[in-house]
This record gives structure tokens, C-alpha cells and sequence, in this order.
């Protein structure tokens, strides 16, 4: 595994890969590796013959009183996996290699970006989307890896591709989770004992809505109820949407169709946890 912090020396090494017709595929992360990460790395490696993981932790899409610097960057251990898991080349720029001088553009997300998260984190998107375009510009791969987890990120990324016409496939991936259902996460370190207990309700509402939605109830406000129901069992979560929407504008719809999205986000204690499933598709 090759290492590089310099954008200018990443792109004249990927620059010589390229030209000998390898394929390229791209996975982005902010660190703090975990099997979810891993299995963007597999799906990358399945698609490409050269897997660049970058780990950046993106000061720009962590509001004023965000956990940007409690977030967790055990650059050692992710190198380590990362090595182990067949990444070909690490890209680990600094905070002043990404933001030289003073940049002014920005990548202006529309009005998915407003909804669900973006409504609790006003900017997070702009900040995220402005990190992607920049790394697809950096690395121009053939492929992009996204996780389904933050199917927000994933559908509004698709969108800046298509608008922006970069050229670029993005494959999405399956959520992973651990075996009692939390999805991988890497803000779980922060959870105490009892509180990683509780946040098993968010896979429990999310599974109780799957569960009603195969006995044929396809109303989303009585889906959402369902979930708003075993949350009302848990007062240690506290949830901040549940939300029955369709996967192109996230917007709510009243028939949960095969491919529909219910997606939720919860706070447990300090931390803030989101997942979501896709009615008529395993969870992961
Ligand atoms: P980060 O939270 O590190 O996540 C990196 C990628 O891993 C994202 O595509 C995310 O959806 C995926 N991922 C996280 N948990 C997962 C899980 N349990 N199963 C499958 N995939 C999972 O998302 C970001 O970083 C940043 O916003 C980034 C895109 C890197 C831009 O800064």
C-alpha cells in the first residue's frame, strides 16, 4: 500500500496508473475504520483494479458544536486495515493541503439537502458534497463508493453527478451491521454500555416497520407511527425524524412502494446515530 499526503503527488502517480489503462475506484471515509468501511473497500475492489481510500476528516461539513474534535482518528489502526484489506493507496491530506488559502466555491446542494439531516445539521451537506467533488477531482476515479447508511450522502452525491455531469459510476452498499442489528458507526465508540443497549431500538423500529410493511401496511404515516411507537418504549432514544420517503427527493409519500426508504435518526445520550432500510430489500 502506497501513502500520500501531497494532492500534486497522488495525482502524478495516478496519473502514470492511468495511463497504462487500470481502472480506478475511489473510497471515501473520514477514518476511524470499521467493518462497514471494509466492505466499501471489497465492493471497490470488485469494481476496479486500483483501490484508493481516502480518510479526511472534513472540517467543512462538521457545524459550529460538532463533534469535529472528539472525532475519533486512529490513523495507525486504519492503516493497518486498510493495508490488510487490499487498499492499494491511502490518501491522507491535511486539513491545509485541502483548504489552501482561503477557498470561496462551494458545492450548493438543492433542496433534498434541506430535509432530514440537513434540517438538524443546516450546511453539513454543502460541506460533504464540496469534500466529494474535491476528492473525485483529485483521484478522477472510474468508480465511487458510498454506503447506504447515510442514504442521504448517497442520494444526494448521485445527484451532483448527474448535474455536474462528472464522469463517474457510484455503486452503493448495503449497511453493515453488528450481529443484535446497530448498524457499524464510527461515532458507536462514544456510546456507554447502557447506551449502546437503547440504541438497539433504532434497528427495532426500523425491523417493526419492515415487519408491518411485508404484512401489506403501506401507509407512510402509519409506518412511521409503528417505529414512533417502540421509540416511545425507549425513553433513553430520543429520535429526531422517522421519516417514510421515496429515494430520489426524500420527500414523504403516502404509499411505501416496493424500493421505498424509511429512514430514521436518534439521539442516545450525546450521540446521534442514523440508519435507514429500503422496504423490499434486506437491511443488511
Ligand atoms: P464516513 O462516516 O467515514 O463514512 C465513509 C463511508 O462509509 C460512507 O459512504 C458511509 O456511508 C460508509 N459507511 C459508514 N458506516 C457504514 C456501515 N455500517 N455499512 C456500510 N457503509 C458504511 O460519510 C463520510 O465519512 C463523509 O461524509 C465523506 C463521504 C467521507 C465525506 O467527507
Amino acid at each position: 500500500m502506497q501513502e500520500f499526503e501531497a494532492i500534486e503527488s497522488i495525482r502524478q502517480h495516478l496519473g502514470a496508473l492511468r495511463s497504462t489503462k487500470r481502472t480506478i475506484a475511489l473510497v471515501p471515509t473520514m477514518g476511524a475504520l470499521h467493518q462497514g468501511h471494509l466492505a466499501l473497500v471489497a465492493a471497490a475492489r470488485e469494481s476496479a483494479d486500483i483501490v484508493v481510500l481516502s480518510i479526511f476528516v472534513n472540517p467543512l461539513q462538521f457545524l459550529p458544536g460538532e463533534d469535529l474534535a472528539r472525532y475519533p482518528r486512529p490513523l495507525e489502526h486504519d492503516r493497518a486495515l486498510a493495508d490488510a484489506h487490499g487498499v492499494d493507496i491511502l490518501f491522507v491530506p491535511r486539513a491545509e493541503e485541502m483548504y489552501h488559502g482561503t477557498p470561496e466555491t462551494r458545492v450548493v446542494p438543492g433542496a433534498t439537502a434541506d430535509r432530514w439531516e440537513g434540517a438538524h445539521r443546516p450546511g453539513h451537506f454543502a460541506g460533504v458534497l464540496t469534500v466529494v467533488a474535491k476528492l473525485l477531482n483529485i483521484v478522477q476515479p472510474h468508480v465511487a463508493v458510498f454506503g447506504q447508511k447515510d442514504i442521504q450522502q448517497v442520494t444526494l452525491v448521485r445527484r451532483m453527478v448527474a448535474d455536474l455531469d462528472i464522469p463517474v459510476a457510484l455503486v452503493s452498499v448495503v449497511t453493515v451491521r453488528e450481529a443484535d442489528g446497530l448498524a457499524l458507526s464510527s461515532r458507536n465508540v462514544f456510546l456507554s454500555e447502557t447506551d449502546r443497549s437503547a440504541a438497539l431500538a433504532i434497528p427495532r423500529a426500523l425491523a417493526a416497520m419492515r415487519g408491518r410493511w411485508a404484512d401489506g401496511e403501506r401507509d407512510g404515516r402509519a409506518l412511521e407511527r409503528v417505529a414512533a411507537t417502540v421509540f416511545a418504549g425507549t425513553p433513553r432514544v430520543k429520535p429526531d425524524y422517522i421519516a417514510v420517503v421515496d429515494p430520489d427527493q426524500l420527500a414523504p409519500v403516502e404509499h411505501a412502494a416496493q424500493g421505498t426508504v424509511a429512514a430514521v435518526a436518534a439521539r442516545v445520550g450525546s450521540t446521534r446515530l442514523i440508519d435507514n432500510i429500503i422496504f423490499g430489500e434486506e437491511p443488511g
